[in-house]
């Protein structure tokens, strides 16, 4: 069973598909840790991200794997762990940009269909309904307010010991939202198949249980 579950930056995504992932047994794969580590990688070689044709090159370095660590879903990049580096600001800035990039996408969208084979799989990010998994057997498109999705952010930022204040937070989900939704492949955009879920006003746990029915009645 795949489910796939799209949304812009804050949605709460991370979470919710992470409490999903453990009650219903489903291998959770965050996509958007694997293009961070793209940006990361990049950063860590001195390429910019305009640097297109380098950042392609340096595809072939890179081996992205995702791990359990103490019950926690982590991300490693050439055999290392950089879950908590990916989410620093310098990835952020640059990762929308660096996702932008057809080769990378190509070469993501193999690795999660890869890593998705013979098992059940709940993945996120923001073209697994649209492009990585058009036949998935269940779609959420799960959306809250900007204003509601940054606050959560500077929760999730200050959890990690990662301090950037409310309003900067706010500036780069807006920019990031918009180059996510202008990209010429892997467009932030909710398949026609997909449910809608408003999670502005309601809880992790309001929002897990939701979509827990959803994959159940499937
Ligand atoms: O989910 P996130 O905010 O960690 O994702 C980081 C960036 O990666 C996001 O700005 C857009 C990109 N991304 C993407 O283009 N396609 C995906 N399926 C997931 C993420």
């Amino acid at each position: 069973m795949i489910v796939a579950i799209d949304g812009p930056a804050g949605s709460g995504k991370g979470t919710v598909t992470e409490i999903i992932s453990k009650k219903l047994n489903l291998t959770n794969i965050s996509t958007g840790d694997a293009y961070r580590c793209v940006a990361l990688f990049a950063i860590e070689n001195n390429v910019n991200e305009n640097e297109t044709e380098k950042i392609i090159k340096l595809l072939d370095e890179i081996q992205i794997e995702f791990k359990k660590e103490q019950d926690k879903d982590v991300v490693f990049l050439n055999g290392k762990n950089v879950d908590k580096r990916i989410r620093q600001k310098d990835v952020t800035n640059i990762v929308s940009k660096v996702s932008a990039i057809k080769e990378v996408r190509f070469k993501l969208n193999e690795l999660f269909r890869k890593i998705s084979e013979n098992k059940n799989v709940i993945m996120e990010g923001r073209d697994i309904g649209t492009c990585v998994f058009p036949n998935a057997d269940v779609k959420i498109y799960l959306d809250a307010s900007l204003e509601e999705r940054a606050k959560r952010r500077v929760k999730q930022n200050e959890e990690l010991g990662i301090d950037i204040p409310y309003e900067e937070v706010l500036e780069s989900i807006r920019k990031r939202d918009e180059q996510d939704k202008t990209k010429e492949v892997g467009a932030l955009i909710q398949a026609d198949d997909a449910i809608y879920i408003d999670s502005s006003n309601l809880s992790i746990e309001e929002v897990s249980d939701k979509i827990i029915q959803i994959i159940e009645n499937k």
